[in-house]
Protein backbone atom coordinates (compact mmCIF):
# COMPACT_ATOMS: atom_id res chain seq x y z
CA UNK A 1 0.00 0.00 0.00
CA UNK A 2 1.43 3.62 -0.98
CA UNK A 3 1.93 6.00 2.06
CA UNK A 4 -0.93 8.55 0.19
CA UNK A 5 -3.19 6.67 1.20
CA UNK A 6 -2.67 5.57 4.71
CA UNK A 7 -5.16 7.88 6.90
CA UNK A 8 -3.62 10.36 9.08
CA UNK A 9 -4.50 10.69 12.69
CA UNK A 10 -3.90 14.35 13.15
CA UNK A 11 -6.08 15.49 10.45
CA UNK A 12 -9.21 17.25 11.22
CA UNK A 13 -12.93 16.78 9.65
CA UNK A 14 -15.28 14.62 9.28
CA UNK A 15 -12.46 11.94 8.28
CA UNK A 16 -10.51 12.80 11.67
CA UNK A 17 -13.45 11.71 14.29
CA UNK A 18 -13.84 8.88 16.23
CA UNK A 19 -17.49 7.12 15.23
CA UNK A 20 -17.65 6.09 18.82
CA UNK A 21 -17.18 8.64 20.91
CA UNK A 22 -19.17 10.36 18.19
CA UNK A 23 -22.07 7.85 19.17
CA UNK A 24 -21.91 8.42 23.01
CA UNK A 25 -21.78 12.67 23.45
CA UNK A 26 -24.95 12.21 21.14
CA UNK A 27 -26.57 9.70 23.45
CA UNK A 28 -25.08 12.15 26.57
CA UNK A 29 -27.16 15.12 25.00
CA UNK A 30 -30.28 13.33 24.59
CA UNK A 31 -30.49 11.84 28.49
CA UNK A 32 -29.37 15.59 29.95
CA UNK A 33 -33.03 16.71 29.71
CA UNK A 34 -34.57 13.56 31.17
CA UNK A 35 -32.18 14.19 34.40
CA UNK A 36 -32.73 17.68 34.37
CA UNK A 37 -36.87 16.69 34.66
CA UNK A 38 -35.96 14.28 37.42
CA UNK A 39 -33.37 16.62 39.77
CA UNK A 40 -36.65 19.23 39.56
CA UNK A 41 -39.07 16.59 39.98
CA UNK A 42 -36.86 15.65 43.36
CA UNK A 43 -36.60 19.15 44.43
CA UNK A 44 -40.58 19.62 44.54
CA UNK A 45 -41.24 16.73 46.10
CA UNK A 46 -39.02 17.84 48.70
CA UNK A 47 -40.72 21.20 48.95
CA UNK A 48 -43.81 19.61 49.62
CA UNK A 49 -42.36 17.73 51.97
CA UNK A 50 -41.20 20.79 54.29
CA UNK A 51 -44.46 22.39 53.38
CA UNK A 52 -46.12 19.20 55.29
CA UNK A 53 -43.93 18.99 58.03
CA UNK A 54 -44.07 22.78 58.74
CA UNK A 55 -48.19 22.22 58.62
CA UNK A 56 -48.11 18.96 60.97
CA UNK A 57 -45.39 21.13 63.55
CA UNK A 58 -48.51 24.10 63.19
CA UNK A 59 -51.17 21.68 64.05
CA UNK A 60 -49.74 20.16 66.51
CA UNK A 61 -48.54 23.56 68.45
CA UNK A 62 -52.56 24.37 68.08
CA UNK A 63 -53.53 21.27 69.26
CA UNK A 64 -51.42 21.24 72.27
CA UNK A 65 -52.75 24.80 73.05
CA UNK A 66 -56.24 23.62 73.20
CA UNK A 67 -55.60 20.80 75.24
CA UNK A 68 -53.28 22.85 78.01
CA UNK A 69 -56.42 25.15 77.76
CA UNK A 70 -58.84 22.43 78.44
CA UNK A 71 -56.89 21.11 81.29
CA UNK A 72 -55.68 24.26 82.50
CA UNK A 73 -58.87 26.40 82.85
CA UNK A 74 -60.89 24.18 85.62
CA UNK A 75 -57.33 23.96 87.38
CA UNK A 76 -57.23 28.30 87.79
CA UNK A 77 -61.06 27.78 88.31
CA UNK A 78 -60.76 25.10 91.28
CA UNK A 79 -57.85 27.05 92.77
CA UNK A 80 -59.06 30.97 92.56
CA UNK A 81 -62.81 30.10 92.30
CA UNK A 82 -62.77 30.07 96.50
CA UNK A 83 -60.84 33.05 96.66
CA UNK A 84 -63.51 35.04 95.51
CA UNK A 85 -65.97 33.81 97.91
CA UNK A 86 -67.08 35.33 101.12
CA UNK A 87 -66.88 33.10 104.28
CA UNK A 88 -69.53 32.50 106.52
CA UNK A 89 -69.08 33.47 109.79
CA UNK A 90 -71.23 30.36 111.72
CA UNK A 91 -71.18 29.51 115.58
CA UNK A 92 -70.66 25.98 115.72
CA UNK A 93 -71.48 23.63 118.63
CA UNK A 94 -68.96 21.72 120.42
CA UNK A 95 -70.54 20.44 123.20
CA UNK A 96 -72.20 20.78 126.92
CA UNK A 97 -71.13 22.93 129.50
CA UNK A 98 -70.88 20.02 131.49
CA UNK A 99 -68.69 17.94 129.35
CA UNK A 100 -65.49 20.37 130.06
CA UNK A 101 -63.91 20.29 133.58
CA UNK A 102 -62.52 23.04 134.70
CA UNK A 103 -58.54 23.48 133.67
CA UNK A 104 -59.12 21.00 131.29
CA UNK A 105 -57.77 21.28 127.82
CA UNK A 106 -59.07 18.86 125.06
CA UNK A 107 -59.19 18.68 121.74
CA UNK A 108 -63.09 19.35 119.51
CA UNK A 109 -63.84 18.87 116.23
CA UNK A 110 -66.48 20.84 114.42
CA UNK A 111 -67.37 21.51 110.42
CA UNK A 112 -65.63 24.17 108.27
CA UNK A 113 -68.61 27.29 107.67
CA UNK A 114 -67.43 27.08 103.97
CA UNK A 115 -66.43 23.36 103.22
CA UNK A 116 -66.38 23.66 99.41
CA UNK A 117 -68.47 20.94 97.46
CA UNK A 118 -65.35 18.04 97.17
CA UNK A 119 -63.40 18.79 100.73
CA UNK A 120 -64.89 15.46 102.31
CA UNK A 121 -63.50 14.60 105.40
CA UNK A 122 -60.82 18.07 105.30
CA UNK A 123 -64.15 19.97 106.02
CA UNK A 124 -63.94 18.59 109.63
CA UNK A 125 -61.54 21.43 111.61
CA UNK A 126 -60.73 21.66 115.11
CA UNK A 127 -59.83 23.16 118.36
CA UNK A 128 -58.28 23.20 121.52
CA UNK A 129 -60.87 24.22 124.34
CA UNK A 130 -60.26 25.05 127.41
CA UNK A 131 -62.51 25.38 130.32
CA UNK A 132 -61.12 28.66 132.46
CA UNK A 133 -63.86 28.88 135.37
CA UNK A 134 -67.46 27.69 135.31
CA UNK A 135 -68.97 30.37 132.63
CA UNK A 136 -65.19 30.79 130.66
CA UNK A 137 -63.68 29.04 128.09
CA UNK A 138 -60.88 29.80 125.53
CA UNK A 139 -60.26 27.74 122.26
CA UNK A 140 -56.75 27.57 120.08
CA UNK A 141 -56.79 27.16 116.63
CA UNK A 142 -55.41 23.17 116.18
CA UNK A 143 -53.11 24.85 113.19
CA UNK A 144 -49.80 26.23 113.96
CA UNK A 145 -49.22 29.63 112.67
CA UNK A 146 -46.38 28.89 110.86
CA UNK A 147 -47.35 26.36 108.19
CA UNK A 148 -50.48 25.13 109.39
CA UNK A 149 -49.12 21.69 111.14
CA UNK A 150 -52.04 20.34 113.38
CA UNK A 151 -49.86 20.93 117.17
CA UNK A 152 -50.60 18.74 119.75
CA UNK A 153 -51.30 19.99 123.70
CA UNK A 154 -48.60 18.28 126.12
CA UNK A 155 -50.68 18.51 129.32
CA UNK A 156 -48.14 17.93 131.62
CA UNK A 157 -45.62 20.39 129.89
CA UNK A 158 -48.39 22.69 129.67
CA UNK A 159 -47.14 23.54 126.11
CA UNK A 160 -48.42 23.32 122.63
CA UNK A 161 -46.01 21.46 120.55
CA UNK A 162 -45.77 21.42 116.56
CA UNK A 163 -44.05 18.21 115.61
CA UNK A 164 -43.14 19.64 112.27
CA UNK A 165 -40.72 22.61 112.45
CA UNK A 166 -40.44 22.30 116.41
CA UNK A 167 -42.74 25.16 116.88
CA UNK A 168 -43.82 25.49 120.65
CA UNK A 169 -46.14 27.48 122.39
CA UNK A 170 -46.70 28.56 125.86
CA UNK A 171 -50.17 27.23 127.84
CA UNK A 172 -51.65 30.67 126.55
CA UNK A 173 -50.76 30.51 122.83
CA UNK A 174 -47.72 32.62 122.81
CA UNK A 175 -44.81 31.73 121.07
CA UNK A 176 -42.29 29.60 123.15
CA UNK A 177 -39.88 28.44 120.39
CA UNK A 178 -39.29 27.72 117.23
CA UNK A 179 -40.90 29.31 113.38
CA UNK A 180 -44.20 29.97 114.15
CA UNK A 181 -44.37 33.99 113.84
CA UNK A 182 -47.23 34.58 115.76
CA UNK A 183 -49.26 32.97 118.90
CA UNK A 184 -51.75 30.27 117.76
CA UNK A 185 -54.95 31.68 117.01
CA UNK A 186 -57.79 31.81 118.36
CA UNK A 187 -61.80 31.68 118.53
CA UNK A 188 -64.11 33.52 119.77
CA UNK A 189 -66.35 31.41 122.43
CA UNK A 190 -69.69 31.70 123.80
CA UNK A 191 -72.27 29.69 125.80
CA UNK A 192 -75.75 29.35 124.57
CA UNK A 193 -77.87 27.44 127.06
CA UNK A 194 -76.29 24.13 128.18
CA UNK A 195 -74.21 24.38 124.36
CA UNK A 196 -70.48 25.85 124.12
CA UNK A 197 -70.26 27.46 120.97
CA UNK A 198 -66.98 28.84 118.61
CA UNK A 199 -67.30 31.14 116.03
CA UNK A 200 -65.19 29.03 113.30
CA UNK A 201 -63.76 32.00 111.71
CA UNK A 202 -60.56 31.43 109.06
CA UNK A 203 -57.61 30.91 110.66
CA UNK A 204 -54.89 33.23 109.17
CA UNK A 205 -51.33 31.88 108.50
CA UNK A 206 -48.13 33.40 107.49
FE1 LIG B 1 -45.42 24.38 112.94
FE2 LIG B 1 -43.66 24.89 111.06
S1 LIG B 1 -45.69 24.25 110.83
S2 LIG B 1 -43.41 25.00 113.22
Amino acid sequence: MSESTRPDPDAEGPLASDPASSEASSAEAESRPAVETSTAKESAAAGALVQRRRFLARVSIGLGAVGGLAIGAPLVGFVVAPLGREVPRLWRSVGKVRDFRIGETVNVKFVDTSPLPWAGVTANTGAWLRRISEDTFTAFAINCAHLGCPVRWLADARLFMCPCHGGVYYEDGTVAAGPPPHPLSQYLVRIEGDEVLIRADPIPFD
